[in-house]
């Protein structure tokens, strides 16, 4: 068996291109290679256009143009250790963060210097994510990683890319049943071999709680709630009521299970399916209104060719929205399409506050939480954006 760790062949940079590979950004571009990367899969060395080596990077496959995801930097090698110290060293960083909860974003791809690769904790359940095949080969030894040294039983492969979302146990045998997890102070059920993501949206944690804080004795309406989160943590700190909408049927029982796993009174009308366009308009024309709305939608925004339509998305869901807050009340808008920035996000806000005739104020912009690292040198990953308003 061939060593996945060595590389099969190197790959030298046009003149030029290296600056943000040396600064540390991670991709490579297809435009900004002199070579034909090598026909076998496998790692390569990244050398620049003078031929000093840049390090080793996984090849992309996802069809666009990334080419190339640096895996080790200048004369750092590839190889299982490596690999052990950076899950190592995410680790260590998720305990020093004291995040309270025991569901944690681990590995966070590029992040932690691990690109395309996503690690999911849900107590004694990983779920690795790997975004790139390149990343097949060295799944074993991410699996001995996870049971061996930090402690998890069952470890759960779903595929991000290629279509097939299907899990598979790599360690253990596939949960059956959600996986309950704890989060400040409530419990959620986590389905890590059919929901959404890895089961579960952990970059939302800190704004789930900071809006949960600001819920106390409000009415909240959760659109586009998946296994109702934002509802869960809020009524849990003392809201008074909360109206979930989502198009998912099974996210929309997973949001029934967390309000049992809660004590929290679970009635048919507190979960609304369907889909959130239509049913906040249908709120809006009927005179609801809510002192706290909640807008997470899934990524409008994914390549772009679906920007202008994404951009209508945002504005209309947005409009809805704005109108159903109470006056004063709280308006909690999230995006989480990389290819729309903070400015943008921003006037897409306030087109809708425009046409809804209403006056809003930026209270925060929020991000993910603190366990989705980002390097410096790649803010383009930061691709989530929650920013709380207050409409009047
Ligand atoms: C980003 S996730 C929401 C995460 C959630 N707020 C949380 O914190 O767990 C987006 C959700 O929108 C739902 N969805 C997608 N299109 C929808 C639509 N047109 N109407 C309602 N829900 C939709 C998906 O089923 C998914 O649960």
């Amino acid at each position: 068996v061939s060593d996945p760790f060595r590389p099969v062949g190197t790959v030298r940079l046009r003149a030029g291109r290296e600056l943000p590979v040396r600064r540390g950004h991670p991709w490579l571009y297809r435009g900004s290679l002199a070579d034909r990367l090598p026909p076998t899969p496998g790692p390569v060395l990244v050398e620049g256009a003078d031929g000093s080596r840049l390090g080793v990077a996984l090849v992309g496959a996802s069809g666009g143009s990334l080419a190339l995801r640096m895996v080790a930097r200048g004369c750092e090698a590839w190889s299982a250790a490596t690999l052990r110290v950076r899950l190592r060293e995410a680790a260590a960083v998720r305990e020093r963060l004291g995040i309270d909860s025991d569901a944690v974003r681990l590995v966070h791809a590029e992040g932690d210097d691990l690109p395309a690769l996503v690690i999911d904790r849900y107590g004694p359940v990983a779920v690795v994510e790997p975004y790139e095949p390149a990343w097949e080969p060295y799944l074993g030894e991410v699996t001995a990683m996870l049971t061996e040294e930090l402690g998890c039983a069952t470890v759960v492969m779903r595929r991000g890319y290629g279509g097939d979302r299907r899990a598979s146990a790599l360690a253990g045998a596939l949960p059956a049943e959600p996986v309950i997890v704890r989060e400040e102070a409530a419990r959620f059920p986590v389905d890590v071999a059919a929901g959404q993501k890895t089961g579960f949206f952990l970059d939302q944690r800190d704004t789930r709680w900071r809006v949960a804080a600001l819920s106390t004795g409000c009415t909240l309406l959760n659109l586009f709630s998946y296994s109702g989160g934002f509802a869960v943590a809020a009524l849990v700190r003392g809201a008074r009521r909360a109206v979930n909408v989502d198009a998912s049927r099974p996210a929309l029982e997973l949001a029934r299970r967390a309000y049992r796993l809660n004590g929290l009174p679970a009635d048919d009308a507190s979960f609304l399916a369907g889909d959130a366009f239509a049913v906040a308009r249908e709120l809006a024309a009927g005179g609801a209104a809510f002192e706290v709305v909640v807008v997470d939608p899934p990524a409008f925004v994914r390549r772009r060719s679906e920007l202008a339509a994404g951009l209508r998305g945002y504005k209309e869901i947005n409009l809805q929205a704005i109108r159903l807050v109470a006056p004063g009340g709280l308006l909690v808008s999230c995006s989480c399409s990389a290819l729309l920035d903070e400015d943008g996000f921003g006037g897409v806000l306030l087109a809708a506050a425009v046409d809804a005739g209403r006056s809003v104020r930026v209270l925060e912009r929020r991000g993910a939480a603190p366990d989705h690292p980002t390097p410096l040198a790649c803010l383009e990953m930061r691709h989530l954006k929650a920013w709380l308003c207050r409409v009047r």
